[in-house]
Order: structure tokens, then sequence, then C-alpha cells
């Protein structure tokens, strides 16, 4: 591991007023957006999407890194250009998920486990090799009566300690996702208690693995009442139980934390990242790593007119930019 390598990739990506694209969403996640909104799910047609969002011009003003998916870093643009050049061109990192999805986690009804250790470090050396300085590994746990169990965030801690153990002997930089779903009925305060526990069981086993926590990103949920639970709960009220969270359990020498939008409606996204950047310093770098509401309304709009791909850019570019407002604490809602 070369510290300096990782640190140096951190600056670049959590580099303000910038945040990173998730683009890396697995052939199913993807397939099933595409279904929703009529367009084919083949090869062709993610490619196609993903040339509009990596080569959207000016997105680098807002964007310091892009996480792809396996299939994605591989491909090119219609006219012959590797998406990872592409990237690179406009000074942004290109990083790849690399856990392998999920599966039932067993006698743990509705929970799950996540996959992807067997051949990682073959992985993340050719990935490395294609371009990349950074990787993900999600994880998701479910509030309900029973769950987040003990046993599956401390399965799912050792796992995310392996991943980041080998992505920094690789000197990529290692981005652990611990998601804690948005689905039920739950309140804040279930959702702030699932977290806080995750994240103590997560840090634990890191540490017990010696990552060199200056060298890694934590990316993680907002605390949020359940998108069943029909509260209205105000930014500043999440902004606030968030980074009491997140002061309360993530080690301040980290990298940084950047958020996952979890499917919140993306304007709460944004909004509630410009509260807690009022909220006065924080002891890490802190910014966004969302996919869905930054692409939501591009994808929308390309799925209508895919011949209009300047119009799903602009779009694109619109909600990049709220977002890199939000970063700074600046953004005002129209
Ligand atoms: P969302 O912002 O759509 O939740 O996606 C971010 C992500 O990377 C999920 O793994």
């Amino acid at each position: 591991m070369n510290e300096e390598i990782l640190i140096e990739t951190i600056k670049r990506l959590m580099v303000s007023p910038k945040g990173l694209l998730a683009i890396d969403e697995s052939l199913r996640t993807c397939n099933s957006r595409f279904e929703k909104l009529g367009v084919q799910t083949t090869e062709e047609k993610r490619r196609e999407y993903r040339e509009l969002l990596i080569t959207a011009p000016d997105i680098e003003k807002y964007i310091s890194g892009y996480i792809l998916f396996d299939e994605t870093i591989r491909q090119s643009t219609a006219d012959g250009k590797s998406f990872i050049s592409v990237l690179q061109s406009k000074g942004i990192e290109v990083g790849i998920k690399v856990d392998g999805g999920l599966s039932d986690f067993p006698e743990h009804t509705g929970e799950k486990i996540t996959e992807g250790l067997e051949g990682l470090e073959d992985r993340l050396k050719e990935h490395k090799k294609l371009g990349a300085t950074f990787a993900k590994w999600r994880a998701v746990y479910t509030i309900g009566e029973k769950t987040p169990s003990l046993d599956c965030m401390k399965e799912n801690a050792k796992l995310f300690a392996k991943y980041a153990e080998l992505c920094q002997k690789n000197n990529l930089v290692p981005i652990v996702e611990p998601e804690v779903l948005i689905e039920g009925d739950h309140t804040m305060e279930e959702c702030y208690q699932a977290i806080a526990r995750n994240l103590e069981v997560v840090f634990n086993e890191l540490k017990l693995a010696d990552i060199f926590f200056p060298g890694m990103i934590l990316k993680t949920s907002m605390v949020l009442p359940g998108n069943d639970a029909k509260v209205a709960v105000y930014n500043q009220e999440i902004a606030q139980s968030t980074i009491k969270c997140l002061k309360e359990k993530v080690p301040n020498e980290i990298g940084g934390i950047v958020f996952l939008s979890g499917g919140q409606k993306d304007e709460e996204a944004t909004k509630n990242l410009n509260e807690m950047k009022n909220l006065g310093p924080l002891p890490w770098p802190l910014t966004f790593s969302y996919g869905r509401a930054i692409q939501n309304e591009a994808m929308e709009a390309w799925a209508k007119n895919p011949e209009d791909i300047a119009e799903a850019q602009r779009l694109l570019l619109l909600s990049a930019e709220n977002n890199s407002l939000a970063s700074v604490g600046k953004y005002k809602s129209s």
C-alpha cells in the first residue's frame, strides 16, 4: 500500500465543490429502470445511455469521479473512444463497483449478504490497469422488527474489511457503502439506531483489519423515516440527525464521507445535503455520490426522446450543478 497515492486520489475525489456520480447500476437494476420507461434492455441501449452520461459537456465542473459497472468500464463511445479515456480527458476519476451483488443471508429471513470476494484481487488489478483509481462495495440492511441483525451486520462488516484491505494493498481507494434501505414504515429514530449500530460494527471490523482510514471513503445513507412512514420531516431535522450520527460513529481521520440518494425524491437529497453543509465545520470532507437523484430526469427525457441527447445532458448537468451547490451549502430551491 502506498498511502500517498490513496490520499492524493481522495483529495481529487473530495475536491470542493464537486461530488461523485454513481452510474454503476447492475444489469438487473439498470434493466428494471429501463423496462419501467419502455427502453429495450440490451447491452447497446445501456452503452448508448451511459455514453450520454459520460460525454455530457462541462460535467467535470461538478463531478470529480464516476462509479462504473464492469460492463461500462470496458465500453466505448459510438465513435470509438473508450469511456475511460473520455473521463480521464476531463480529469474525472474512474471508479468501479466490484461487489458481486446480494444473496440471501442463510437463516435470516429478509436479510442480505454481499457476494464477490472470490477472485476480487485479480479483478482489482485488472480494473486498476484499465484506469480505475477507486472502487465501491455495497451491502444493504433492512429495518424491521428483528433487523438488521447483529449477525448480518458483522458478516457484511467482515466482507467490507477484506475488500478494503485488498483495495488498499493495490492502491485503489475503497468506498465502503453500508446502505440502510429506505423501504419500510420505520421511524427516523429507528433509522438512526440502525445506522449508528451498523457503523459501529463496520468501523470495528475495519479497525481490526488495520484499514488505513485516511485512505478510504464511507458512502452512507442519511437518517430518514421509512418511505411508507408517511411523515413529513424538515430537511434541517434530517441533516442534524445524520450529522449527529456520523459525528458519533465515524472516525475523524477517514478520507471522506459521501451520500447515496437511496430512493429519496431528487430534490430532497439535494436539500438535505445543503442543510448539512450549513451546520458548521465537520471533521471530514462531505459530499454526494448520487445515482438516481442525479440521473432520474436525464434518463426519463432520454427514454422519451433518445434522439435529443443534448436535452438529457442539459438535465443531467443541471442536477449535478444543484448538488454541487448543495455540497457547499449554497443551493436555493426554485
Ligand atoms: P442512489 O443514489 O440511486 O441510491 O445510488 C447510489 C448508489 O451508488 C447505490 O449503490
